[in-house]
């Protein structure tokens, strides 16, 4: 039997057939305001409020208390569940360098979360910019006895670095949920064009808003070790965070 770990988001939970397999990796991917960040928060709320389960939310994106105040625009209070010791929400600037990887080890260590956050991923590569990354981004060869730089393309940089932080996360008892900005064109489902190959799953979000009414689409396009339903969902995020419906067609 796969062992599994609900999002307590019921339609969602349903289509995964119970829940996403323990210890996966799943990558939350789609376009601006799609609710990326409110799927992951309402996992770790949920996760925190039904089963007691702690959750760990890494934010490059938004700070710690803009994250606070979105919660409460859905009647969660993450201050309460911090003070519980059930959710911890840590900012990590990225623009001020230092090294994210490191970072999230140490945090994963300290609070020894069930479920984790990164959001985001797509800011994974402005931080390649800023890190020591960089300094590795080329390597010597020597043809002829004639010592040539050779410099690694951006792509597999980002890889470099995805697969690293990747193998990192498999080394805790976590299962995590990771954004990326989806492009508006194109075959890609990650910002990157990588992660959906690396990640264990992928869950894609779209959204329309109708008459100041927001009405969207989820799909699961990947989930290892598990069957799933491979169709459209209708969602809707409302004062209580994000519902998943039932089986649609893409309203885009
Ligand atoms: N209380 C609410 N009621 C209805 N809709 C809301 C409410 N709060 C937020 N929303 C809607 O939910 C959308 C999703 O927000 P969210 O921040 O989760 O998306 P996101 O995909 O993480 O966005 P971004 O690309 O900016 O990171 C918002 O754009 C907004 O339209
Ligand atoms: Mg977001």
């Amino acid at each position: 039997m796969v062992e599994r770990v609900k999002t307590g988001i019921e339609g969602l939970d349903k289509a995964l057939n119970g829940g996403i397999p323990a210890r996966n990796l799943v990558l939350v991917s789609g376009g601006a305001g799609t609710g990326k960040s409110t799927l992951c928060m309402q996992y770790l709320v949920n996760g925190a409020k039904m089963f007691k389960e702690r959750g760990l939310y890494i934010s490059t994106e938004q700070s710690d208390g803009e994250l606070k105040k979105q919660g409460e625009q859905y009647g969660w209070n993450l201050w309460e569940l911090e003070e519980k010791g059930l959710l911890k929400v840590i900012y990590i600037d990225i623009i001020k360098g230092g090294n994210f990887i490191e970072k999230t080890r140490e945090a994963i260590k300290n609070f020894k979360p069930k479920r984790l956050v990164i959001d985001s991923m797509s800011t994974l590569s402005d931080y390649m910019a800023v890190t020591d990354y960089s300094k590795q981004s080329w390597s010597i060869t020597t043809i002829q006895n004639n010592v040539i730089p050779q410099f690694f393309s951006e792509k597999l940089m980002s890889k470099k670095i995805l697969t690293a932080l990747i193998n990192e996360l498999k080394n805790f008892d976590a299962t995590a949920l990771l954004t990326t900005e989806l492009p508006e064109q194109g075959g890609q489902l990650s910002a990157d064009g990588l992660s959906e190959y690396i990640c264990d799953g992928v869950i894609l979000l779209y959204h329309t808003t109708i008459g100041g009414e927001n009405f969207g689409n989820i799909q699961i396009r990947k989930m290892r070790y598990t069957s799933h339903q491979h169709g459209m969902f209708s969602t809707v995020i409302n004062e209580k965070g994000l519902t998943v419906g039932e089986e649609t067609t893409l309203i885009k």
